[in-house]
C-alpha cells in the first residue's frame, strides 16, 4: 500500500513535521503564554512520547508515500535528549527516487551554539531559527524568560559556520508588541546569508488569546520595508511554499512573507504533522489527531500502518485558514484546537 497519495483536494503528501517534545525553555507570548504554561501545566510523560525507533519507522512509511521533506519541531526540539541520534537515524532514509531527504529542524536557537556541530555531523541539512526582535527588551518580552538576542545570534553564527545553511530566520509579528522591529530586523539581515521571514500571528491553539487586531498583514510589512529598502517580487522555490519571496532591488538578498491569515495557502498544503505522542494531524488547526502510536505499539505490520496513513491522507479535506472566519466566530471550536507546542510549528 505504498506509493504517492493525494487528498480530497488533490494535494500530495510531501512534508512531514515531527514534534519531538511538547516542552520549551521559552514562553513566547503567542505560543506558550506563562499564564497557561505554568508549573501546573501537565506535559506528556516520557512513556507517551514516540521513541526514536518508532519515529523512524513511521517516517519511513511516510517517505514510501512520497514525503521528501522532514522537519523536526516541538516545543523546542533540541530539548529532546539525544535528538542527534534521531537525526542520524532519519538521515539514512532515502526518498522513493533514491535521494536523501530534506532534513531540517526549527529551533529557538538557545542550544544551537552547543549543538550545531553534532547535529551537522549526524546528518542534519539545515535549521530554521525563530527570532522575534533585535532589541533585547522587546525580545525578552516576547520570549518571557529573559533570553538575550545576542545568544540567539551566536547560535545562528555557529550553525552557519558548521554548514547548517541556508538558515532561515522566522519572526512572528504581533502588532503592538514587536512590529517596531520589522525594519531593524530587515536592515540587520539584509546582505547576510540569513533569509528573514515575517510570519502573521495566527489563531493557533486555544491559549494565546488571539485577536485579529494584533495581526499585521504581510502587505503592510512589505509596504514598510519597501518604503526604505526597495523590494521586487520573486518566484516561489517550489509549489506550496509557505513564504512569498521578495528580493531587495539592490541585490542584498531576499525576505519571505508568510501570510497564513491574510492570504491562506491551504490550496497547496502538503504537510502532515506527527505529534509528540504519535498522533497524525492533517492540519495545524485540527482538533483531532489519529493515533498512529496505537498501531505502532499494537503489533501491526508496516503494510497495515502504511495503509492507514494512506487512508487518512486520502480522506483529508482540511483548509482551515481559508475558512477561518467561520471557525473563529465559534468559541467552542476554538477551545478544542491543539497547541502548536504539541503539534509542532
Ligand atoms: P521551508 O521550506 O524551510 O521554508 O519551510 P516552511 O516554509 O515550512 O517553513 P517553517 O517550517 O519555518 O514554517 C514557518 C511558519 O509558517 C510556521 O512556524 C508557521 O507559523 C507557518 N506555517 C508553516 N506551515 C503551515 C501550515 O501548514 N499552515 C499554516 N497555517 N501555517 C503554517
Ligand atoms: N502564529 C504564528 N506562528 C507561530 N509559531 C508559534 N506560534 C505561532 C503563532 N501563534 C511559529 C513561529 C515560531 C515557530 C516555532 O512556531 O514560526 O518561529
Ligand atoms: Fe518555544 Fe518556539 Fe513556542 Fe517560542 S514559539 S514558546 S520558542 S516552541
Ligand atoms: Fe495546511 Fe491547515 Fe495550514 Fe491550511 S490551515 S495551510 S490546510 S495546515
Amino acid at each position: 500500500p505504498t506509493g504517492r497519495v493525494t487528498d480530497q483536494l488533490a494535494r500530495p503528501l510531501h512534508d512531514l513535521r515531527i514534534s519531538v517534545t511538547d516542552r520549551c525553555n521559552f514562553r513566547c507570548v503567542y505560543c506558550m503564554p506563562k499564564a497557561v504554561f505554568d508549573q501546573n501545566y501537565s506535559y506528556l510523560p516520557h512513556s507517551s512520547l514516540l521513541s526514536f525507533e518508532e519515529i523512524t519507522r513511521v517516517a519511513r512509511l511516510f517517505v514510501a508515500h512520497g514525503v521528501e521533506k522532514i522537519r523536526l519541531t516541538g516545543g523546542e526540539p533540541l530539548l529532546r535528549k539525544n535528538v542527534e541520534r534521531l537525526v542520524g537515524m532519519l538521515s539514512e532514509i532515502k526518498t522513493a527516487s533514491g535521494r536523501p531527504l530534506d532534513l531540517t529542524l526549527t529551533t529557538n536557537g538557545s542550544l544551537l551554539a552547543k549543538k550545531a556541530q553534532s547535529l551537522k555531523d549526524a546528518g542534519l541539512q539545515r535549521v530554521t531559527v525563530s527570532l522575534d526582535a533585535l532589541d533585547d527588551a522587546i525580545f525578552k518580552r516576547m520570549n518571557d524568560v529573559d533570553f538575550a538576542v545576542e545568544d540567539v545570534l551566536k547560535g545562528m553564527d555557529v550553525a552557519h559556520q558548521v554548514g547548517l545553511g541556508p538558515i532561515k530566520v522566522n519572526m512572528v509579528v504581533k502588532g503592538g508588541m514587536n512590529d517596531s522591529q520589522i525594519l531593524p530586523m530587515a536592515r540587520h539581515f539584509k546582505d547576510t546569508p540569513y533569509i528573514l521571514r515575517f510570519i502573521e500571528y495566527m489563531d493557533v491553539g486555544a491559549s494565546n488569546g488571539w485577536n485579529l487586531d494584533e495581526v499585521i498583514p504581510s502587505a503592510e510589512v512589505q509596504r514598510r520595508i519597501h518604503a526604505e529598502l526597495p523590494l521586487v517580487a520573486a518566484d516561489a522555490n517550489y509549489t506550496g511554499e509557505t513564504a512569498a519571496r521578495w528580493r531587495y532591488a539592490d541585490g542584498g538578498g531576499e525576505i519571505g512573507l508568510i501570510s497564513s491569515v491574510s492570504q491562506a495557502f491551504c490550496r497547496d498544503c502538503t504537510r502532515a504533522r506527527l505529534s509528540t505522542e504519535g498522533k497524525l494531524y492533517t492540519c495545524l488547526f485540527a482538533s483531532h489527531g489519529h493515533d498512529l502510536r496505537a498501531l505502532l505499539r499494537g503489533g501491526h505490520s508496516d503494510d497495515d500502518i502504511a495503509g492507514a496513513i494512506a487512508l487518512l491522507w486520502r480522506a483529508r479535506g482540511d483548509r482551515y485558514s481559508e475558512t477561518r472566519t467561520q471557525h473563529t466566530s465559534g468559541l467552542v471550536e476554538r477551545a478544542k484546537k491543539v497547541e502548536m507546542s504539541y503539534i509542532g510549528g
